[in-house]
């Protein structure tokens, strides 16, 4: 009898937490929430001006986002060194050039080098640059086969030829579909781009990769507050800065920072603290990236944390399930790349990601751009799919599922000439 009470009791705690793991699809139950006043800080202040809003709210929100969402890079690196190691004149059939980066952060003696590609228009002698990462090594964005093949470790993924987390020649080229270079070039832009696998791979480990560069003495892991996947690969996205910034034949003050799910978080998370970027891009990046967490629709914070326990700070499994202790929300993170340009962007299909609260994080961010005079998302009634608003502030739903199209960056390159030009 005790045996029957208890596994009963078993059996409804695990349905409990199951529950709390299960992802709510339905708008009727998004729980009402309080979403923060992106001018109003901790201490109640109002924010009236674009001066304090960059002298009080930007740096604590950074701050909140440093020690308790992305992690806190633990101290700066020591050098940065660049070299090319490969490079044409004609690539793309004459109608790019090409180099390949490499480029060596040294921190306490220790080392870690990744590739930077980079396609520049040939006409333009000092270009805008698209810069982002990859998911599967450079060699996957474009069928060209001077791309060097990246040594580090890959997730696998059978469809495009990734089995033993190597990467291969089988690859090359398969992903061209996420990476619209022609249409780039056309338009007179550039594209840099990097593994993200280089700077750390995508697994629960923190031994390798660029964490273990900035361990103190008999560290293994990092510190509660400290830095996971996400707030490396947004880091390294500013070292590959370091580069474009003094390439000649780029403009540094045209440098849009992109990237799809979880490295369209790290865009966001790079846009927020380096301002050197002039725009930047979020393509489905949802949960943890554009989407309001207060709404826990499709992934939830607890999700995330559960199923990439790498990816943020420790600090931040303190708001699973309790999104609503959180005294920011991802609103707040958009807010922070004002008053340069913006563009996030969902797909019908992917609702893990929450469109609406991709939508409505844009459209709470735009009180900020206003601040600055700056255009943004002024309905809170979301547009109609393929139907973009671009402003400085910019939105799309798109058709389709969990991906970047040739919709998509039609759609950037179209605003970021307007934007940039
Ligand atoms: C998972 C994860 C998302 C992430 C996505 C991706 O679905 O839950 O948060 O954005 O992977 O990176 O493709």
């Amino acid at each position: 009898m005790r045996y029957y009470i208890l596994s009963a009791f078993v059996i409804l705690a695990l349905q409990t937490m199951n529950a709390q793991f299960v992802a709510n699809y339905e708008e009727s139950k998004v729980p009402e929430f309080d979403l923060p006043d992106p001018l109003t800080t901790f201490s109640k202040k109002q924010i009236l001006t674009s001066s304090s809003w960059n002298e009080l709210r930007r740096p604590e929100l950074i701050n909140f986002f440093e020690s308790q969402v992305f992690g806190k890079v633990p101290g700066t690196f020591d050098g940065i060194a660049f070299e090319v190691v490969e490079e044409s004149n004609s690539a793309l059939g004459g109608l790019a050039k090409r180099r390949q980066i490499k480029a060596t952060i040294t921190k306490n003696s220790k080392t870690l080098s990744f590739l930077i590609l980079l396609y520049l228009p040939k006409e333009v002698s000092r270009a805008p640059v698209f810069l982002g990462y990859n998911f599967h090594g450079n060699h996957t964005v474009i069928n060209d086969p001077a791309i060097i093949i990246s040594k580090a470790w890959s997730l696998n993924n059978e469809s495009i030829g990734i089995t033993n987390h190597t990467l291969t020649e089988e690859s090359r080229g398969l992903r061209s579909g996420r990476w619209a270079i022609s249409r780039m070039i056309e338009a007179g832009f550039g594209l840099a781009t990097i593994y993200y696998g280089e700077i750390d791979p995508d697994k629960n480990d923190f031994t390798d990769g660029l964490h273990s560069l900035f361990y103190t003495e008999g560290q293994k892991r990092p510190a509660k507050e400290e830095w996971g996947g996400i707030g490396a690969w947004a880091w390294a996205l500013s070292r590959a800065m370091d580069y474009v910034a003094n390439d000649k034949e780029v403009d540094k003050s045209r440098v849009i920072v992109f990237g799809h799910s979880r490295l369209g978080k790290a865009a966001l998370w790079a846009g927020a603290m380096d301002e050197r970027f002039a725009g930047v891009i979020s393509n489905d990046s949802g949960c943890g990236g554009a989407a309001l967490s207060k709404r826990k629709f499709g992934e939830t914070v607890a999700q995330i944390n559960e199923n990439f326990p790498y990816w943020f700070s420790g600090n931040f499994k303190k708001y699973n399930n309790a999104e609503e202790e959180l005294p920011v929300d991802q609103h707040e993170l958009l807010a922070l790349i004002a008053p340069r340009p913006l563009y996030v962007a969902s797909a019908k299909e992917d609702q893990w990601a929450d469109p609406k609260g991709e939508f409505l994080s844009a459209y709470y961010a735009t009180a900020v751009y206003s601040l600055f005079g700056e255009a943004g998302i002024s309905s809170n009634k979301m547009p109609g799919v393929n139907s973009p608003i671009q402003n400085t502030v910019a939105y799309h739903i798109r058709t389709g599922k969990h991906d970047v199209t040739e919709y998509d960056w039609e759609q950037y390159i179209k605003w970021a000439v307007e934007q940039f030009d």
